[in-house]
């Protein structure tokens, strides 16, 4: 996550990429820093606003060629003209309280709905993200956001280490997108594993107590 100094990662709920490292909420290293994750990761956790903001899926492939898994948190399910359904070089899974309206082509492929029973508890959505991907052999996992997933997994207590981005900013914008959005039960404490800096970019590792 890259975040403002006072806790943003981004201005706006529907701020592009693009936009955001205009803001200079980014830079070139940011940007190689969060590939190399994704080439080392095996899925990718996120909410349909970040997929929709960042164009679809970021075409990364790992070390060995092939792609991560991108797991997007929908109900409303993706728009059938977004550039999601023609990302096929990647497993594409949608977590929903309700089946979702997959098309009945080729787009569907890689393509798979998993549909969590909100009635069991209130981190169901969660834990059929979490736990489909730990059956399919998946081991490291990054969080992408926005701020109401990242609430959402912290709240379960299924983060283990936050890879930060300072960006050299203040946002202090009513409709800004928190890190974190507000209502977490508990503190989350965090210790020191990394840091360095590029430019006027802090990259900071820490991992949850
Ligand atoms: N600076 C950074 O590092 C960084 C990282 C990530 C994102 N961002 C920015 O943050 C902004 C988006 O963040 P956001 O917090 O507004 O949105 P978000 O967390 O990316 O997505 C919110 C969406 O997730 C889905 N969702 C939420 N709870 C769900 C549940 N229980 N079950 C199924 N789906 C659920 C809903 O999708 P539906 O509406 O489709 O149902 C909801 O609208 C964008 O501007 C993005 O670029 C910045």
């Amino acid at each position: 996550m890259a975040a403002s100094i006072d806790g943003y990662v981004a201005t706006h709920p529907d701020q592009t990429d693009a936009e955001r490292h205009q803001q200079g909420f980014s830079n070139e290293a940011d940007w190689q820093n969060l590939l190399r994750h994704i080439r080392t990761c095996d899925a990718v956790i996120l909410g349909s606003s970040t997929l929709k903001a960042g164009g679809g899926v970021i075409e990364q492939s790992r070390e060995d060629g092939s792609y991560p898994t991108w797991l997007t948190l929908t109900n409303r399910g993706i728009p059938h003209d977004h550039i999601f359904w023609k990302q096929s070089y990647a497993e594409r899974w949608l977590v929903s309280s309700s089946p979702l309206e997959i098309p009945d082509d080729s787009r569907a492929e890689k393509v798979r709905n998993i549909v969590y029973d909100e009635t069991t508890t209130v981190h169901a959505p969660v834990l059929a993200a979490v736990n489909s991907l730990r059956d399919a052999g998946c081991r490291r996992v990054l969080l992408l956001g926005g701020g109401g997933i990242n609430r959402m997994f912290y709240d379960a207590g299924v983060v283990d280490e936050l890879i930060l981005t300072v960006c050299p900013l203040l946002v202090a914008r009513e409709d800004g997108v928190p890190l974190v959005q507000t209502g977490l039960p508990d503190l989350v404490h965090f210790h020191l594993h990394h840091v360095c800096s590029d430019k006027d970019l802090v990259f900071i590792h820490y991992k949850v107590k």
